[in-house]
């Protein structure tokens, strides 16, 4: 019989964007993304995550001040590689800064850093942020090739994407779910193997976390715009409570299984999909 291990821990950080969005689409201050932040951490929350994107759709410059001078959880910046998102995390000094592709016409983010040939302009904003004392982490694909490179250029973290494999689970695709499940399996090993930190996120709901969550040397999930949608139904607490149940229990379950299974067998059912109410 396999032995017991204790799992190491797995953090949620709660993406506040989408209660932003809400905000501005009537151009006033409620809800406000402060609030909601306040509330994600009193249901569990380690960390807020918010995306001061170039056009300033939803979380704004105020928000990250106030984010900053009254958050009690760390901060985790999300921000495109550019002179002037560089200049305002320096402003703030989060804890730390995850760097994101950014194109105005997308809805998200649409797939990893280009690290690999975004090498210059994103060494240079790894450096300086990480003389700040800002950890540093880049979105990237779950790819050799861009952890490679990503641990290259001098990165704390990496943080996998995991929308292709949440897309597949809404298509019902169990082939393409299982080869997407093993693909960030892999590259969170690889990961770890080049001395990085674990981080997972995009797209992931109480159906997708799992398989994710499993992975043990994943230390943090980045989790937004469904936690947010479930509030409208269940209340922002409970959405995040019920996530963070959902991830500790796949989490233990695969503490148990170490020695035995590995966490690339863990693929979701065929009916995977979003919560269906
Ligand atoms: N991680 C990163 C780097 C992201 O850009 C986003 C979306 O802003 C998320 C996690 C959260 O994704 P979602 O809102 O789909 O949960």
């Amino acid at each position: 019989m396999s032995k017991a291990v204790e799992p190491r821990e797995l953090r949620l950080g709660v993406n506040i964007d989408h209660v932003a969005t809400i905000r501005n689409a009537r151009g006033g201050l409620h809800p406000d993304p402060l609030r909601a932040a306040h509330a994600s951490v009193a249901a569990g929350a380690d960390g807020i995550t918010a995306h001061l994107r170039e056009d300033r759709r939803h979380i704004s410059d105020t928000d990250i001040a106030r984010l900053k001078r009254e958050l009690t959880r760390p901060l985790n910046l999300e921000m495109a590689a550019t002179q002037e998102m560089l200049e305002i995390a320096l402003r703030h000094v989060p804890n730390a800064c995850c760097l994101v592709p950014e194109r105005r016409e997308e809805r998200t983010t649409e797939g990893g850093l280009d690290v690999v040939r975004g090498g210059k302009l994103l060494a240079r904003v790894v450096g300086s942020l990480r003389e700040a004392g800002i950890r540093v982490s880049l979105f990237i694909e779950p790819d050799e090739k861009a952890i490679k490179a990503a641990a290259g250029l001098g990165a704390d973290i990496v943080e996998l994407h995991t929308g292709r494999y949440c897309e597949l689970a809404l298509a019902d695709d169990a082939t393409g779910v299982a080869g997407e499940v093993q693909r960030l399996a892999r590259a969170a090993t690889a990961a770890e193997a080049a001395g990085l930190e674990v981080h997972a996120g995009h797209g992931l709901t109480y159906n997708t976390v799992a398989a994710v969550a499993r992975m043990p040397e994943i230390v943090e999930l980045n989790i937004g715009h469904f936690l947010i949608g479930e509030a409208i139904f269940t209340g922002l607490g409970a959405s995040i409570a019920h996530m963070r149940k959902l991830m500790g229990e796949a989490r233990a379950g695969q503490a148990q299984r170490q020695g035995g299974r590995k966490a690339t067998d863990a693929v979701p059912k065929p009916r995977s999909g979003p919560a269906k109410r």
